[in-house]
């Protein structure tokens, strides 16, 4: 089932290399202690099965192109370059401020953005694997200079608050990355996605489109909410994540042993140990930031990565795989040689920044 653009064969004349990198997540911190008081639950049960801790939650007042505009913002000002440079604006998002317009257009007005292209990419958690690949032909093609690619999601917003098998995995937050061209040996090398709607239903909000528009009985029912057979989901996460960040790395004739920092979906510890097992990874290979963040869906793979090259973890050079699955089902992996020299960067707090 997985589908891919050509890589390395094709020799693109560019190639896109990551040039600044932001996050926000809300200040808001809730714990597994907190979500004790409000659900039948343990926060010790939610430790163990899903490494999670905490998450950030974001209250009423903060929205997706909120948390996406102060990304943004960042990793502007992480590449050292003006909003006005910006050439085009994807943003992966299911949990947009409306059904329409898109999250994205949001966005270009909140950073003050030329009258520019935008629109939103609908991956659920395996969003940014897919925005990015598209962000990156825009700059292989030549059709851009300067991409800026966002992964937002507020799903707590999305929660039935009474399902325990759901409302403690997920949180809210944001990350973005600016692209531009690179030395055609380093950026994004490979990619690999695909999708089957056959499981559509396995991780899905039934209600609230247009089939199902809201109703008194879709509110009744709690059909507007996330509802997940997570046994199945857990199942499918474990094979495929494995599967797709293999399939990227051969596309660019790489194997695992190359690969210095794999970037996993953040959705529960056991998966992302499960997936690096069977890619031989050992634990350092690996970065993990889900105890503090739960599920952010579209957010989860670039506020990882955002954290990783703030922590030291990535160097000039480096193989780093994003990998991510999710609702549809979706799925999806990355490969980037690092093109960025992280020790010529300015030393700033300018990949977090939270919102009250
Ligand atoms: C959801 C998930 C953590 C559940 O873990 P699990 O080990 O598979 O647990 P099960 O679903 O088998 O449930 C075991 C028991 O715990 C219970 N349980 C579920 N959620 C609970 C919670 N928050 N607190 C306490 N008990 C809970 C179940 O009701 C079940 O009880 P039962 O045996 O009496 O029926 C796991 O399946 C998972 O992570 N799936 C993938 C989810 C995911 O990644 N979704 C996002 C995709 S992008």
């Amino acid at each position: 089932m997985i589908t891919a653009r050509p890589s390395v064969p094709s020799q693109p004349v560019r190639r896109a290399g990551i040039v600044g990198l932001g996050m926000s997540v809300p200040d808001l911190v809730v714990s597994n202690y907190d979500l004790e008081k409000r659900v039948d639950t343990s926060a010790e049960w939610i430790r163990t099965r899903t490494g999670i801790q905490e998450r950030r939650i974001a209250g009423d007042s903060i929205t997706t192109s909120m948390l996406g505009t102060q990304a943004a913002l960042n990793a502007l000002r992480d590449a050292d370059i003006s909003s006005q440079s910006v050439d085009a604006i994807i943003c992966a998002t299911t949990s947009g401020d409306y059904l329409w317009p898109s999250t994205a257009c949001l966005i270009q007005q909140g950073i003050g953005a030329n009258p520019i292209c935008a629109f939103d990419v609908a991956a659920a958690c395996s969003g940014f694997v897919y925005a990015l690949d598209l962000g990156a032909q825009y700059i292989e093609s030549g059709r851009a200079e300067t991409v800026l690619v966002v992964g937002a999601d507020t799903l707590t917003k999305q929660l039935n608050w009474e399902d325990r098998s759901t409302c403690v995995l997920f949180g809210d937050g944001a990350a973005a990355v600016i692209l531009r061209s690179c030395n055609p040996d380093e950026g994004l090398l490979a990619t690999s996605l695909g999708a089957d709607g056959g499981g559509s239903e396995l991780i899905w909000i039934p209600a609230g489109g247009t089939k199902t528009p809201i109703s008194h009985c879709v509110l009744d029912k709690k059909l507007n909410t996330i509802q997940m057979r997570g046994p199945e989901v857990y199942k499918f996460a474990v094979k495929v994540m494995g599967e797709v960040a293999i399939d990227a790395l051969s596309r660019c004739g790489l194997t695992c042993a190359d690969v210095d920092l794999l970037i996993p979906h953040q959705a529960n510890i056991r998966i992302i140990q499960s997936a690096a097992e069977r890619m031989g990874l050992c634990q350092d290979r690996v970065f993990i930031n889900v105890e503090r963040y739960g599920n952010t869906s579209a957010a989860s793979v670039p506020i990882a990565l955002s954290e990783a090259v703030k922590a030291g973890r990535i160097q000039h050079g480096d193989i780093v795989v994003l990998v991510g699955f999710g609702a549809g089902l979706t799925w999806g992996a990355n490969v980037i040689r690092w093109s960025r020299d992280e020790s010529d960067c300015r030393k700033t707090d300018s990949t977090t920044g939270g919102l009250e």
